[in-house]
């Protein structure tokens, strides 16, 4: 048995996750926000509960960064990352690999020489954060673009490019990343500081959301993806989203795949 632990809302990484251990035939327990933390038990002492009644392994959802880490040390069953706060989301860094090199056709998983942007909200995103690291050590080089507020030059540290303009950038790469704007995770008495200096979604969208116009600016080949949830009108048009160039339904599939694979060799 393996117990998926999600304090945060999830569709896609918590279903596809209890699909991967199903067809895997590895029964999965939901142990959400109604289990006893909300009466203060604590985060470890939660997964030392679960463990102790004899779950193989942990996959763990949590606000706060690190706290799949945190587990783990706590633990002695493996404990899979399903996304921690700002931090990190392993298995959506590894499936958007996949279905990029697949789908433009580096089955040998060589990013040499290809290039993709990260756009939106990349210093607030774990998808990003695991997508640079994912597309860096298969060799791509990776820029990430937004206002400057969403996409400081700090962000150079974890070896992408930063650029803020995004029409210099857009007709020079083979794959394009979008981001929903997670204003959820901006904090602050008042969220309409988020679109920052665009100052509204209006001005958000003219210099960063991946419209029909824009897209029309991409070469040949080039993709689009987008971990989800989008906000379509937002960072993204629907004619896009839901177009040729789109990987988008192809990168929920590989999800299972790629979450049967970590299971797997999670539990040896
Ligand atoms: N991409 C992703 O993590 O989506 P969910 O929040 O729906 O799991």
């Amino acid at each position: 048995m393996v117990a998926t632990m999600f304090f945060e809302d999830s569709t896609r990484t918590r279903l596809s996750f209890e699909i991967a251990a199903r067809r895997l035939g590895v029964p999965a327990l939901d142990i959400g926000p109604s289990s006893s933390t909300s009466k203060g038990e604590s985060l470890i002492d939660t997964a030392k509960t679960i463990e102790a009644m004899g779950v193989a392994a942990l996959i763990v959802r949590a606000r706060p960064s690190g706290a799949a880490h945190l587990i783990a040390r706590h633990v002695g069953v493996p404990v899979i990352n399903a996304g921690d706060g700002k931090h990190e989301h392993p298995t959506q860094g590894l499936l958007d690999s996949l279905t990029f090199c697949e789908a433009i056709g580096r089955d040998g998983f060589d990013l040499q020489g290809v290039r993709v942007a990260i756009v939106g909200d990349v210093v607030s995103s774990r998808v990003a954060r695991s997508a640079i690291a994912g597309f860096g050590i298969l060799g791509a080089e990776v820029v990430c673009v937004g206002p400057v507020h969403l996409v400081p030059r700090s962000l150079e540290g974890l070896g992408c490019v930063v650029s803020h303009d995004l029409d210099s950038v857009l007709a020079d790469v083979d794959g394009v990343m979008m981001l929903r704007v997670q204003r959820e995770r901006h904090g602050g008495p008042s969220k309409a500081g988020s679109w920052g200096a665009a100052g509204s979604v209006g001005a958000y969208r003219a210099g960063y959301a991946l419209t029909v116009e824009r897209a029309a600016q991409m070469k040949d080949g080039a993709v689009v993806m987008h971990p989800g949830p989008m906000n379509r009108g937002v960072e993204i048009d629907s004619e896009v989203a839901d177009g040729a160039r789109s990987l988008i339904t192809r990168q929920v599939s590989s999800g299972v795949a790629v979450r049967m694979a970590v299971i797997e060799r999670a539990l040896g």
